[in-house]
């Protein structure tokens, strides 16, 4: 059996690259649905139409255990999977998500308790984050901004820095007024934004701990598998990775590739 790994596009990928560097030796399966991204600004229902359509794909594939490397299928569809879905048509299989790791590293890091949340419109209005906080602490303050111009000008690998930063600024501004000391990056596109956060943040001169997702959904998911032998023994180990997407464009092998840091093979695939 293999672990599956799923995105809206490929913005999952700066996860799977984090998540393959520690976990090297399992096969893996990667679908990006790109044909159908941006699910950011999506309706919960469409984006659950989705999320359980690509599920299927790579259960069909022998998926055991897949990431929703994506936090808005994350935020708006994985409990629904986990309390529907899942036990109706896949009682044995698994799906976690990218939410609850982030939650965890920010409610560790931060002192003050007041957490900063960029996400896509979606994961914002879906205000998963604020319910996983207050969930873990009831004193804990939780301040988002939904960034809808963000996964658009990494998408167009914007050169322009001037623009780039311009709209982080603009983003980041209300979070800072509010004096948070940690800001969870929401979204699997901000991670690659990393550099120009933390440059915008250092001017601002107050200490903000930024959570990235890519490593801590890794070592979540090796934590996961050490505290879960009947899961983990049921995965095959010979380093295969197989990458799927559902519009098969140049584009995909362009960014695709640079997020891999290697040249990938992808197949197209077709989900209804
Ligand atoms: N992968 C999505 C996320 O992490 C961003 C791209 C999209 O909107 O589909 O929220």
């Amino acid at each position: 059996m293999k672990i599956g790994v799923f995105d809206s596009g490929f913005g999952g990928l700066d996860i799977f690259r984090q998540i393959e560097k520690i976990l090297p030796k399992y096969d893996f399966v990667y679908l990006g649905d790109n044909a159908r991204a941006p699910y950011g600004s999506r309706s919960q229902e469409t984006i659950y139409q989705y999320v359980t359509e690509s599920l299927d794909f790579l259960f069909s594939r022998g998926c055991q255990l897949v990431i929703l490397a994506c936090n808005t299928a994350s935020a708006e569809a994985l409990r629904k999977v986990q309390q529907a879905y899942l036990p109706k048509k896949y009682p044995t299989r698994r799906v976690l998500g990218v939410i609850i790791p982030a939650i965890e590293e920010a409610v560790q890091k931060t002192k003050n308790r007041k957490i900063g949340i960029l996400g896509t419109e979606s994961t914002i209005q879906s205000e998963a984050f604020v319910a996983e906080l207050k969930k873990k602490d009831s004193r804990i303050r939780a301040f988002q901004k939904a960034c809808p111009l963000l996964v658009p000008i990494v998408e167009a690998g914007e050169k322009d820095q001037r623009i780039v930063n311009l709209s982080i600024e603009n983003y980041l501004k209300p979070l800072v007024a509010k004096n948070v000391d940690t800001l969870i990056l929401g979204c699997t596109h901000y991670g690659l934004l990393l550099n120009n956060i933390r440059k915008i943040l250092a001017k601002s001169n107050r200490k903000i701990l930024i959570v990235s997702e890519g490593k801590i959904v890794a070592k979540k998911l090796a934590d996961y598998l050490r505290r879960h032998p009947e899961i983990e023994r049921l995965l095959a180990k010979n380093s295969k990775r197989d990458f799927y997407t559902t519009d098969l464009t140049e584009k995909f092998r362009r960014i695709g590739g640079r997020l891999m840091g290697r040249k990938i093979g992808v197949q197209k695939v077709s989900l209804n």
